[in-house]
């Protein structure tokens, strides 16, 4: 792996507080992604099911985890198989995982070739009662494409119909949402390396660059600093272009007193950073541009705080949106009146701020957590006001990661430039 090698302690007790939450006579199966296909025999790179990964450590295709907490046989209570290699693949693909190697990264102790599964399995399933499988239950997530979860979750239910099924995802949701230490660590670094690509295209952007030789800038970053490279699509969008908010082409020109609006976030170790900053393709805001900016600054300065325990997403949503109101109606885009005798239900602010202002951040960039849950020491927010204005072809968010503790809220982005000010400095120099 590019990244260094991560205390084996995290997966432990990851594994430990999943157990924890079963069923007594219950066994858990957690499965890796497939080697996604492009077409022909073109494959993508393999990245790893993020709860296969949390709870196990380990990053490689073909991995199963298998969890049985109340096994007799105090070896088969947590197993992992993974997949025998051969000099065939060693010629082809390279190393894989030896079974001691899996056992050093994942801190389990039975570690046995994939072949084995199904007749270990049995024995097991045979003595418990439930059977907890995982499924994607994030709120928007497409389940079109079948995953190996899913595939084992049918093969499953056909081999042991009478056995009570459980949801694994309930439980991941509350567990992922809380970073321990280890993890936010490696969030951490997500966002240094972000940050140092943000640096490094401080001194690039010109007018008549173009988005995608900003992109590849960001990537060179990215993959220097032991990064697989961007934890998403990275958006580089020019002019009106920034108010399209999934813009991930990146194929236009930037053009002489346009801003530039660029979010993206390095990977590291599977763990993700993003960041949006908007910037003048020139390094001078006009203006206009100016007091947008600051206005989307001035409510993310507002709403970082508003990130501590006890708080709801819902409330927090509703008092940025009327932080939002406030700056609206002060650069002219809202009127005063209308906004007091708006329908509650669909405020007027939603015409130039669409999108919500947080969501987790941890293994997978909109990552899981209960909506209702209040705000905990230990969770991982972004907070990324955005002002887009179509008819002015202006478009600017301003994306921060922060850690929620007892007494304060911790920027994890705090030395990302972001003062106007500043960002013209560092453009200048
Ligand atoms: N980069 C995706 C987001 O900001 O949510
Ligand atoms: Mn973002
Ligand atoms: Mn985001």
């Amino acid at each position: 792996m590019r990244y260094l090698p991560i205390d084996p302690a995290l997966f432990i007790r990851n594994r430990a507080a999943f157990a924890g939450a079963m069923k007594p006579r219950s066994v858990a199966v957690f499965n890796s992604n497939d080697v996604a296909p492009k077409s022909a025999d073109g494959v993508r790179r393999f990245i790893q099911q993020t709860d296969t990964f949390y709870l196990s450590g380990i990053d490689q295709e073909e991995t199963i985890l298998l969890l049985c907490p109340d096994a007799p046989d105090e070896k088969h209570r947590e197993i992992l198989f993974i997949r025998e290699t051969s000099d065939q693949i060693a010629t082809w693909e390279g190393p894989k995982h030896s079974r001691d190697e899996a056992r050093e990264i994942s801190g389990i102790r039975t570690v046995y070739w994939t072949s084995r599964f199904e007749s270990v399995f049995r024995g097991l399933v045979l003595a418990s009662e439930h059977i907890y499988l995982n499924t994607n239950e994030h709120l928007r997530a497409d389940v079109t494409v079948e995953t190996r979860d899913a595939r084992f979750l049918k093969w499953c239910r056909d081999a042991y119909p009478l056995h009570r099924y459980e949801r694994s995802a309930p439980i991941l949701h509350r567990l992922r949402a809380m970073k321990s230490g280890t993890e936010t660590a490696l969030i951490q670094t997500a966002c240094d390396i972000t940050e140092k690509a943000f640096r490094r295209i401080l001194g690039f952007i010109r007018p008549g660059i173009w988005e995608f030789e900003i992109e590849a800038e960001i990537c060179h970053e990215f993959l220097r600093r032991r990064s697989r490279g961007p934890a998403y699509e990275p958006i580089v969008a020019s002019g009106p272009n920034a108010c399209i908010l999934h813009y991930v082409k990146n194929d236009r020109q930037c053009a002489d007193g346009e801003l530039v609006l660029m979010d993206f976030g390095a990977e590291y170790a599977n763990y993700a950073a993003d960041l949006t900053r908007t910037i003048p393709v020139n390094g001078r805001f006009t203006p206009r541009q100016r007091a947008v900016y600051d206005a989307v600054l001035r409510v993310q300065r507002a709403a970082i705080p508003m990130l501590r325990p006890g708080n709801t997403l819902k409330a927090y949503h509703e008092a940025v949106g009327t932080l939002m109101e406030g700056e609206l109606i002060r650069l002219g885009l809202l009127d005063a009146e209308a906004v007091r005798q708006q329908d509650k239900a669909a405020p007027l602010y939603r015409t130039y701020f669409m999108h919500g202002t947080s969501h987790h951040l941890g293994l997978d960039v909109h990552d899981l957590g209960h909506a209702d849950r209040p705000f905990e020491p230990g969770m991982v927010f972004t907070c990324e006001p955005g002002i887009y204005i179509r008819e002015e072809g202006i478009g600017i968010r301003i994306e921060n990661d922060v850690l929620i503790r007892d007494q304060e809220t911790v920027d994890l982005m705090r030395s990302v430039p972001v003062e106007a000010d500043e960002i013209e400095a560092l453009m200048a120099g």
